[in-house]
């Protein structure tokens, strides 16, 4: 079990998500650009959207504020637009958390370094995000591998002020009040990671269907339950879910956010996925990024006024 320690207060504002929304939110936790964003400037039609994600995470507990960033975009030019657009000051940020080694989560590492002003910064890991990835496709007898875009390097990183700290295992930071889930345990049987996945290994492509580096952020609101922070969900929501559950011993689920990737060949996983989300009642539930278009709409219709639409410069706030 790992202490987390239950805050007075979460603020999540998403820098970049594949979507923007016009209308104002119908529910109070959330706030879009327009309402929230000082630099007037936060018009939401002036944000970009992008295949990727972004939040900016801040915890409070007894006056206390932590600042961290969890996942940077797919680069630098749209996490720095957005953030600028937002009016932010990310000089007070106090680490970077990336969720996964995609390219979409971790293109904007340079330019949130830079944000942050070049000292030395903390960036919470996995080891295994480093690695040259692709994704197989085959027919018949033909096949071929379709290399992702590359991450930044660790030397890069490491110029630029980034520490990094390896995290297979559950994590607390910033004074416990947020946790980094470390690997997640592969449970159910139908999230079984991203099929095609592979990683050039010692001159080799092999199988990397696991993305055994996929992990999550969690806060825990006093009174109110966790709040579950997820990149593209490649472990599985539910897994997640699980998982965040279980470390940190609170059956109470405030909010799941994220990307949760069940789209082409993952549309199968919709239903048994929504059956099993239901079980754990969170209050609100927002799938964002890869979700897809079918998982949303059969997820809205799940879950009704539990489901929370969410697109780039939306600012969510939980209190205990
Ligand atoms: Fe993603
Ligand atoms: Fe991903």
């Amino acid at each position: 079990m790992v202490d987390l320690q239950p805050i007075d207060r979460i603020e999540i504002v998403i820098l970049v998500d594949n979507a923007s929304c016009e209308r104002p939110s119908e529910t109070s936790i959330v706030s879009r650009a327009t309402e929230w964003a000082q630099s007037g400037q936060g018009q939401s039609t002036k944000l970009r959207t992008g295949h990727g994600l972004s939040l900016l995470v801040k915890t409070e507990l007894d006056g206390d504020i932590h600042q961290v960033i969890y996942d940077t975009g797919p680069s630098d030019e749209l996490f720095h637009h957005n953030v600028r657009q937002l009016g932010l000051d990310l000089s007070e940020t106090d680490a970077i958390v990336i969720s996964h080694g995609h390219w979409d989560h971790m293109g904007g590492l340079f330019a949130a370094l830079k944000a942050i002003g070049g000292q030395e910064i903390p960036v919470y890991i996995h080891k295994e995000m480093f690695r040259k990835r692709g994704v197989e496709s085959k027919f018949l007898f033909w096949k071929r591998i379709r290399e992702l875009a590359p991450v930044p390097t660790r030397d890069a990183i490491k110029k630029l002020g980034g520490k990094l700290i390896h995290s297979p295992n559950p994590t607390l930071l910033t004074d416990s009040t947020l946790m980094v889930g470390g690997e997640i345990p592969r449970i159910t049987h139908y999230e079984r990671g991203f099929p095609g996945h592979v990683a050039y290994i010692d001159g080799q492509w092999v199988p990397d269907q696991d993305v055994i580096d996929d992990s999550c952020l969690v806060a825990h609101v006093r009174d109110r339950g966790l709040v579950i922070m997820a990149g593209c969900s490649h472990a599985g929501i539910v897994n997640i879910t699980r998982h965040a559950a279980n470390i940190t011993q609170q059956k109470e689920i405030l909010s799941i956010l994220g990307g949760f990737h069940l789209v082409g060949k993952n549309e199968d996983r919709i239903e048994p996925t929504i059956n099993d989300l239901q079980k754990y009642s969170p209050h609100y539930l927002t799938p964002i990024h890869c979700t897809g278009n079918k998982a949303q709409m059969m997820m809205r219709q799940s879950f009704g006024d539990r489901y929370v639409r969410g697109c780039v410069g939306d600012r969510f706030v939980f209190e205990s």
